[in-house]
């Protein structure tokens, strides 16, 4: 299967890598064809609201966001893995969801979605915050659940853990880790 993972941290080695590098071990293991994006270091731009995409459903940029267009286009599963940044997704991450509106315009203004391939479309949220708060995976799943409708992708798990704050404190945790081995064995199942 075609797997993408966006990383929306910017720390590297931090909680939502290491999370991250969990769930793609099993997806590695099996052999599948995996793109990672870190979407700290790619250049593109938020979205203009240029309008430029209306019509067609095609964003007029063209950056990092082409590459990523067309692996979003092509994914049998889409993994999106952010820490909480104010009770949301991080500003990398939203970035890249905000420029999605290209697809929003194309499913809802254009009535097409993005064909599914043979093995459907799934999608795995993985969510790391350092605060106490429940309120917190809330507000960002609500977002990255409109990521992944407007991408066409129907289901997706949702892994979030809270209270994980200092760099690779996620490796403390007492399940957090198997957790995500768990869920990247279940994503393609
Ligand atoms: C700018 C910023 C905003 C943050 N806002 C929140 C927040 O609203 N809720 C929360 O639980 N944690 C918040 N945190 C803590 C991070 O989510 C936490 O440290 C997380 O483990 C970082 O993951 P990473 O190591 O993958 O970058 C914030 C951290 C930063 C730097």
């Amino acid at each position: 299967m075609k797997i993408i993972a966006f990383n929306g941290s910017p720390r590297s080695g931090g909680n939502t890598e290491l999370l991250l590098a969990e769930v793609l071990k099993p997806l590695r293991e099996a052999g599948h064809d995996i793109a990672v994006f870190n979407l700290n270091s790619m250049n593109f731009i938020p979205c203009q609201d240029c309008g430029g995409c209306v019509a067609s459903g095609i964003c007029i940029h063209d950056d990092a966001m082409t590459r990523i267009y067309a692996a979003i286009r092509e994914a049998d599963r889409i993994i999106l893995a952010s820490p909480i940044f104010f009770y949301s997704l991080s500003a990398q991450t939203k970035a890249m969801v905000d420029r999605c509106q290209a697809f929003w315009c194309e499913k809802y203004l254009l009535q097409k979605t993005i064909p599914a391939g043979p093995h459907g479309r799934k999608g795995l949220l993985l969510l790391v915050g350092g605060m106490k708060k429940e309120e917190c995976r809330i507000t960002a799943e609500a977002t990255a659940k409109g990521f992944f409708r407007t991408c066409s992708v129907p289901e997706h798990e949702t892994l979030f853990y809270k209270e994980v704050d200092a760099k690779g404190a996620i490796q403390k945790h007492p399940t957090a880790l198997k957790d995500a081995y768990e869920a990247g064995k279940r994503l393609v199942k």
